[in-house]
């Protein structure tokens, strides 16, 4: 079967069954990725949110552009191609809008400052996880695009592209994924152990501290990456999940999440015989919501970047899933593939039915007023070395 022709429905259903089945298979090796292909429970049809967060980006991506991109330089230096990187694009449909935009955006910029016969090629690297479904990606590119497509896979938090290889790197809704759940947080002899809870919410101090480390250390691990990548001048936009504020009480962290309703729904299975409690005791979503002032100590301590421009996107209102069954096949789309690699495939269906029903019962998920979550905007440029 070629790539470029439309999947009839038998093949369809055939080749989704073979992504999940290549899905379960890469899973066994500890790697996750989002749901692949494009039926009911992939990320593809279950993204509007992180869709909504690329068009609310869309006006400050293109302010920046045009203010900060030295094209200048670009033009003058090397006729090569401008190159853009996507890094955790997933199966590539808000990425290919994003991405749209932003060679839209390097190319006016050519043309307002005269140098309109020197608008060079464009080549995006779509880069997510070795088991992110890639055959998606490249089966569902716009034709219509205006750039050369490649991919990249392999974690972000080490290096991916040759050295100063790159002018423009991107990234949305995938810094809160942390490169692993830190390993204290499962370990019963550590002081941070996370017994019988599944996230930091909640938790012990120390179980909040180990995870706030985890990430500043992840963070600059990605900026280090980077910044061996980028061309000087080069500039990187992030997208980044985050929270107003961390403590609303001496004792508890943030407000209460999905992650936590996931982790009440594992508890009552482990009541029944489910699941054992050994499965949950070494079990931590490992994502991190930082806040906009910590994300920007990390950043400020990275001496290659200069900060640009940082502030809260304003996608208010494209937050919330206001029903149960849409917010909770938006969570399966996103988190099966990590249930699935520690708690097997077998309690999927159980798991978010339990949880399609804790949601609907609950006041506090589906009311909008609770939805804490923000979006953090970063513009940086690789300093001259
Ligand atoms: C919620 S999705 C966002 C996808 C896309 N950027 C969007 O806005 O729709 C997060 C993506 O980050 C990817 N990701 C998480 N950790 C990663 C890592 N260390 N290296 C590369 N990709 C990673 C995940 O596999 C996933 O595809």
């Amino acid at each position: 079967m070629t790539l470029d022709t439309p999947l009839d429905c038998k093949h369809k259903k055939q080749y989704e069954f073979n992504v999940r089945d290549e899905v379960a298979e890469k899973c066994k090796l500890g790697l996750h990725a989002m749901n692949g292909g494009e039926g009911p429970n992939s990320y593809a049809q279950n993204s509007t949110y992180q869709r909504g967060v690329v068009d609310a980006a869309k006006t400050i991506m293109e302010e920046e552009i045009a203010m900060k991109l030295d094209v200048k330089h670009h033009s003058s230096t090397h006729k090569m191609p401008f190159r853009i990187a996507d890094f955790g694009c997933s199966t590539g449909h808000n990425s290919f809008p994003a991405m749209q935009m932003i060679t839209e955006a390097v190319e006016k910029k050519f043309h307002t400052e005269g140098l309109a016969s020197r608008v060079p090629d464009f080549q995006v690297f779509f880069n997510d996880q070795l088991v992110n479904d890639f055959n998606t990606i490249f089966h569902s590119l716009p034709p219509e695009r205006n750039y050369h497509a490649a991919g990249v896979p392999g974690s972000f938090y080490s290096r991916l592209l040759p050295n100063a290889s790159l002018d423009f790197a991107y990234s949305s809704c995938a810094l809160n994924w942390l490169s692993r759940a830190p390993a204290a947080v499962a370990d019963h002899t550590s002081s941070a152990w996370n017994e019988g809870k599944v996230h930091y919410t909640g938790a012990r101090h120390e179980v909040f501290e180990a995870y706030a480390n985890h990430y500043a250390n992840d963070i600059q691990s990605f900026l280090e990456a980077r910044a061996q990548e980028l061309v000087s001048g080069g500039l990187m936009a992030l997208l980044v999940p985050a929270v107003p504020s961390f403590k609303i009480s001496n004792t508890s962290y943030t407000t209460p999440t999905e992650m936590d309703l996931i982790g009440s729904c594992l508890v009552d299975m482990t009541k029944r015989g489910r699941i054992s409690k050994e499965k949950i005791d070494s079990f931590n979503f490992p994502l991190y919501f930082t806040i906009p002032r910590e994300l920007q100590a990390i950043i400020e301590r990275n001496p290659s970047f200069s900060m640009e421009r940082m502030e809260i996107l304003n996608n208010q209102g494209k937050l919330t899933l206001t029903s149960a069954h849409a917010r909770a096949t938006y969570l399966r789309a996103v988190f099966e593939g990590l249930l699935v690699n520690h708690f097997g495939g077998e309690i999927m269906d159980e798991l978010f039915d339990r949880y399609t029903k804790k949601l609907a019962a609950s006041s506090l998920f589906l009311d909008p007023n609770n939805e804490k979550s923000i979006i953090i905007f970063v513009l940086l440029k690789r300093k001259a070395e």
